[in-house]
């Protein structure tokens, strides 16, 4: 995992590192250390600010050099805006910025003052400054040996320590952040990691591990996956030299280990070349990321288990390649599924579904969850619909899905629902099979949730298509990088507010 730099909260008298940042508000507010701070340095900040024309707004910055006679090396006075009521999302994003510009401004070590012109932050105001830090820090550059001609050896910081008044309750804040944070980094690195790296043996093994925070974890091979009548999962990964496997995780964090858990499902596609189907050559390298679905449920997993959460919780993702060859599915194959439903693969690219259909319909079996949730790389049609803004959101509850939009604006994890009817069976009605695996030239996102819907019987459902937000993300203050970790925050959010005792 990319390393996380130390964070530390400390009080207001602390030693300080030698570079200090200091928030600022608009027309240069300062709290009443960073008053202090410009007064022991002869007004330099304010005066320093005044010619750069630096006010405190959102997203911009002023570094100022200390004096000779300072044991300071510098100051970074970082603009935070108004930030009355700031939300913990605005805070993280202002200790993203911050991280950025110790990064740009080449500080491997700073404090930051935890303060506002209205006084001291809150503690969980100051823990999520520290988690916009590391989240921002994550970087996938583990592949890379040397660095490129005349680029400098980047050096990250190293170390944020945060100067506040409460340093004991934002650490608490803070260890369950980070818990978060690292569920993230989890997620993001598996869906960086290439396809030759991480085959689904592979990730199956690194979803082993969380056995170390807790997780009970089982792996079904393809002999037991065949005992089971996996037959839609299996189909496709036959065409791969790689065996396929689904994987089970359970945290039983809740006082009664016998209530009835929640379940997250995730595909895992570790790459989708779209079979006999196949997809054109350009771009085609993002399909490494088609396992996004099931990276998202592992790092919640983890998360979930490292903030020692209180609740059932339950994770299966089904992992499979889907490569063209001599064993490879066809057009027109028509193949059963665990559930004793036929299905004609019309489209061998339409792959997740059918991997999605096992693994729902053995989660709401075996485990009779309050509630299930699916991630999943799904269509491309989401993303001419949503864009990379938001996640399509489908399900048969109203309230979960209620809660699931509530979830998504707090954290900066957004979801848009959109429409299932009947009416949109008679697309995925086959006249040779129960049904087939693609609908018309429109509405495949629906068509694709709806044939979803045929495998969750009556739990409580969700499905949430992910193929706009998790791969090739914006840049935002959180991330730089190309996957996003989309997912775990929204699902933590929701299993904190809705699920746990
Ligand atoms: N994994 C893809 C969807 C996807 C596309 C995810 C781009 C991320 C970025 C999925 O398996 C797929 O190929 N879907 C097809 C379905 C079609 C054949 C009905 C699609 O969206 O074109
Ligand atoms: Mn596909
Ligand atoms: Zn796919």
């Amino acid at each position: 995992m990319s390393d996380m730099p130390a964070i530390d909260f400390t009080g207001f008298d602390s030693k300080p590192e030698k570079t200090i940042i200091v928030l600022v508000q608009p027309n240069v507010a300062l709290g009443s250390h960073g008053k202090a701070l410009d007064k022991s340095l002869g007004q330099q900040l304010t005066r320093a600010a005044a010619a750069a024309r630096f006010t405190g707004a959102r997203k911009t910055s002023l570094e100022v050099l200390a004096p000779s006679d300072s044991d300071l090396d510098r100051v970074i006075l970082i603009g935070c805006g108004e930030v009355e009521a700031a939300s913990e999302q605005v805070w993280a994003e202002i200790g993203g910025y911050t991280f950025g510009q110790m990064s740009a401004r080449k500080a491997s070590t700073g404090s930051l003052i935890a303060e506002t012109s209205n006084g001291a932050l809150a503690s969980d105001a100051a823990a999520a400054i520290g988690f916009g830090a590391a989240l921002r820090s994550y970087n996938f550059r583990k592949f890379k040996t040397r660095a490129k001609n005349g680029e400098a050896v980047t050096e990250a910081p190293q170390k944020l320590a945060i100067r506040c008044k409460d340093a004991s309750g934002a650490n608490s804040h803070f260890a369950r952040l980070r818990a978060i944070a690292e569920g993230m980094f989890l997620a993001r690195d598996l869906v960086n990691e290439p396809a030759n790296i991480l085959g689904p043996v592979e990730f199956a093994d690194r979803a082993a591990e969380l056995t170390k925070a807790g997780v009970m974890v089982e792996v079904f091979d393809v002999e037991r996956l065949t005992e089971m009548k996996m037959e839609a999962l299996l189909a496709v990964g036959q065409g791969s030299a790689r065996p396929s496997r689904l994987v089970v995780m359970q945290w039983q964090g809740a006082e009664n280990k016998r209530a009835k858990p929640i379940a997250f499902i995730g595909k895992g596609v570790v790459f989708d070349t779209g079979g006999i189907s196949m997809k054109p050559a350009k771009g085609m390298e993002d399909m490494k990321g088609d396992m996004a679905g099931a990276a998202c449920v592992t790092g919640l997993m983890h998360a979930l288990a490292r903030r020692k959460a209180a609740v059932n919780a339950v994770g299966i993702i089904g992992l499979v390649e889907n490569m063209p060859s001599g064993t490879a599915m066809r057009p027109g194959d028509i193949i059963g599924s665990m559930s004793g439903q036929t299905i004609e693969v019309l489209n061998t690219d339409a792959e997740g579904r059918l991997v999605l259909a096992d693994a729902l319909h053995y989660c709401q079996e075996r485990f009779k969850p309050k509630a299930m949730i699916d991630l999943a790389t799904l269509t491309g049609a989401i993303m001419v619909a949503l864009g990379k803004e938001y996640a399509g959101l489908f399900s048969n509850n109203d309230r979960l899905a209620q809660w699931l939009s509530e979830c998504g604006e707090a954290v900066g994890e957004r979801v848009w629902r959109m429409p299932m009817d009947a009416a949109y069976d008679k697309d995925i009605d086959s006249k040779n099979a129960d049904m087939k695996n693609i609908g018309g030239q429109y509405a495949g996102a629906i068509t694709a949730a709806q044939f979803l819907k045929r495998f969750v019987g009556d739990t409580p459902w969700a499905h949430l298509d992910i193929a706009g937000v998790a791969l090739a993300s914006n840049r935002t203050e959180i991330s730089e990088s190309w996957s996003s970790g989309y997912g775990v925050r929204l699902l933590d959010r929701l299993v904190a507010e809705h699920y746990e005792s």
